[in-house]
């Protein structure tokens, strides 16, 4: 029996009744749903970079021939060598895995310098992080600021774990403004998102701002280094200056490991000890841990990789410069304006010609002309400038 009495009394519904009519039901229903925490119902859904499966069908075009410019993945693929671990390992996936990933983070350790205790890791990619992060910080009255148009999953995460989000805007060029951040600033504050390079403009946030941040708030600042790869400078270094900073990274993209999900992040020992309080135990699966370890291991696929996207971003800007307003950017993909088109219409455009980019109006405080392109290899980014060049 799905419902009981004391279900009735809680709606106020008085007599038990066997009778299940369909509004008996959708009663039930809506008492069920009132059980979900109420920042949840505010939550828009995270809208994903289209698929080549979703896109072959809906236009008709052989899944072969498709370019996915839209999720910003890495071009050239995984690691061969975390490929090869990956398959060694598949015979062992009745085993679980270590639960602190200790391997993984000496791994992590040797690529970063900084000592295991610093490091925490994610089954779940870097969102995984920021959700685990949440959970441990974020209490009912909670507040994050968030500058925007930015990566969206900062704003679920914390309407998810039961915290309020604060927007603060950016500049015309996608600077972080800190001391429109910093007028957000109150008691209820736990967290300041700062996105470096920033997704979807591409942008960095300098060490001078960071520390202005950082040294003028009882708050912790979450620096999300998920492109910092293909950047000419990262902010790693200041977690052993700072109390309060949380650097978050991915193996999804320099590594390649998108499909893998795995995150990590380095963070004071104090944030480490409690991080491993509230994760998920064996968050990092057999496959993952290994496939992990070998693309740390492996040099020239990741010189390789960052080598391709330096050179195609210089490609793709130059070749769509004179088509449209280009963003510089320090990231593995480039945004850029369509205006007076709409990033709608010219995105639809390219779906059509199987390219897929990423129209940026879901992202909010972006506008409706701004899309995103992930750079990919020389080929497909001189396919981008010969589709954009028919259509602009
Ligand atoms: C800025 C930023 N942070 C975090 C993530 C999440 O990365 P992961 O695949 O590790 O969950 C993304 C994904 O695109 C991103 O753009």
């Amino acid at each position: 029996m799905r419902f009981e009495k004391r279900h009735l009394a809680l709606c106020g519904l008085g007599v038990w009744s066997q009778d299940h009519t369909p509004s008996f039901d959708k009663t039930f229903l809506k008492f069920f749903e009132g059980l979900v925490r109420p920042s949840v119902k505010n939550i828009k859904e995270y809208v994903p970079g289209k698929s080549i499966e979703e896109i072959a069908q809906k236009y008709g075009l052989d899944p072969a021939k498709i370019i996915k410019l839209g999720s910003n993945e890495n071009p050239l693929g995984p690691s061969p060598l975390a490929v090869s671990a990956i398959k060694e390992k598949a015979g062992k996936i009745h085993l679980y895995p270590s639960s602190d990933a200790l391997e993984l983070r000496k791994a992590i350790s040797a690529y970063t310098g900084y000592p295991v205790d610093n490091i925490v890791v994610s089954g779940n990619g870097m969102d995984g992080i920021l959700d685990t992060m949440m959970r441990l910080f974020m209490t009912p009255e909670a507040e994050t600021i968030i500058p925007v148009p930015t990566f969206s999953y900062y704003e679920i995460a914390t309407l998810a774990n039961g915290g309020k989000p604060v927007f603060a805007e950016r500049a015309p060029d996608f600077a972080i403004e800190p001391n429109r951040i910093l007028d957000k600033v109150n008691d209820s504050t736990k967290m300041i998102f700062l996105c470096s390079p920033n997704n979807p403009s591409g942008n960095t946030v300098s060490e001078k701002d960071v520390r202005k941040i950082l040294e003028s708030v009882n708050s912790i600042v979450f620096v999300d280094e998920a492109y910092a790869d293909f950047s000419g400078h990262d902010l790693m270094g200041l977690v052993r200056k700072y109390d309060n900073l949380i650097i978050g990274r991915t193996f999804s993209k320099a590594f390649g490991l998108a499909g893998m999900r795995m995150g990590y992040a380095v963070v004071p020992q104090w944030i480490a000890r409690e991080y491993m309080k509230v994760m998920t135990p064996f968050s990092v699966d057999v496959l993952s841990l290994a496939g992990g370890i070998a693309a740390l291991n492996d040099k020239e696929h990741l010189k390789k990789s960052l080598e391709t996207v330096k050179k195609g971003r210089i490609q793709l800007s130059n070749g769509l410069v004179p088509l449209c307003k280009v963003y510089p950017s320090e990231a593995n993909f480039i945004l850029i304006d369509v205006s007076p088109h709409t990033a709608a219409e010219v995105s639809e455009s390219l779906l059509k010609k199987g390219i897929i980019v990423r129209d940026c109006t879901s992202f909010r405080g972006a506008g409706e002309s701004l899309i995103r392109i992930t750079v990919g290899t020389g080929d497909q980014n001189e396919k981008v400038i010969e589709a954009m060049s028919a259509i602009l």
